[in-house]
């Protein structure tokens, strides 16, 4: 049987919409009360028992090669200080036996072209690709853990998705499927930001992946699709020629942080749970809406 131990985590977005934020700071270091929006989808990955972290990357983005690094100075700074519990955070972000490796996405031609980039190093295995803007909040549960769990049961690719409001299939892979009512859905076609009058569901695809590799081979000759990119979703389609791929109404709660909104919901929603500041900071919110 084939485990899951590689993810790929397509970093080589613009961050237009943060902009000015983003104008120096990748937007997936961006934090959600103290923790960069990347560290977050690795920690679902690594609980998910992913092994090797793939980034594809582009120049702009070297701060997430440091974040997943030592920091001599930083930690050597701490332990003389006596500042062990500092100390264990930084030093934990990476776990033991868990590697990173960076590779450059020189233009930036889409996600399907992001996840191409990156078939070198996954090699004739299934894999699993993570959209850091996609924060998901799985509860005891996280969302790829599911997702490999289903895997390991259908060996096939898995795809996240959601119900989304019928007015914004245009931000979305919408899946095509027979019902959508039950958890994990045979899909029998998808596709990339339709108009909502061609939508062919109301199921749009969240950043988790568990894909074949047969993927590889597909994306080498998926044209340009929407937005003159090459896309994923396309690929996705062609694989539905030859293997099963399942929709899965994963549990939990997803919190779009490409968009302001969504980044500002999960930043209250995470500081609202967070142990040492739930408390001061639901009175302080309180303060501020009264
Ligand atoms: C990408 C995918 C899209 C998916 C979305 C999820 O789009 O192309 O199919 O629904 O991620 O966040 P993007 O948001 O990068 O435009």
């Amino acid at each position: 049987m084939m485990k899951i131990s590689k993810a790929i985590f397509p970093v080589a977005g613009l961050g237009t919409r943060f902009l000015p934020a983003t104008k120096a700071n990748p937007k997936e270091m961006l934090p959600i009360v103290d923790k960069p929006l990347i560290q977050y989808a690795v920690e679902e990955a690594v609980a998910a028992g992913i092994t090797e972290l793939i980034f594809v990357t582009n120049s702009s983005k070297r701060a997430i090669e440091d974040h997943f690094d030592s920091n001599f100075e930083l930690e050597a700074t701490l332990q003389e200080r006596g500042k062990q519990e500092l100390l264990d955070i930084v030093r934990g972000i990476l776990p033991e036996g868990v590697s990173c490796a960076y590779i450059r996405q020189k233009s930036p031609q889409g996600l399907g072209h992001a996840v191409l980039c990156a078939k070198q190093l996954v090699m004739n295995e299934p894999f699993a690709v993570l959209l850091a803007d996609d924060l998901i909040d799985g509860g005891s549960v996280p969302c790829l853990k599911q997702m490999v769990e289903l895997f390991a049961e259908k060996q096939a690719s898995v795809i996240a998705v959601q119900k989304i409001e019928p007015e914004e299939t245009r931000k979305y892979g919408i899946v095509d499927v027979a019902a959508s009512e039950g958890m994990l859905i045979a899909i029998q076609g998808i596709v990339e930001k339709p108009h909502p009058q061609q939508a062919p569901s109301d199921l749009g695809v969240v950043g988790r992946y568990i894909l074949t590799p047969r993927i590889f081979t597909l994306l080498e000759n998926t044209s340009k699709g929407s937005g003159g990119e090459i896309q994923l979703t396309d690929a996705i389609a062609e694989l539905l020629n030859n293997e099963s791929v399942y929709a899965y109404r994963f549990q939990g709660k997803r919190y779009d942080c490409g968009s302001k909104l969504g980044y500002l919901e999960a930043t209250v929603a995470y500081a609202l749970k967070h142990p040492e500041l739930a408390l001061d900071f639901k009175r302080s919110l309180e303060a501020i809406i009264a």
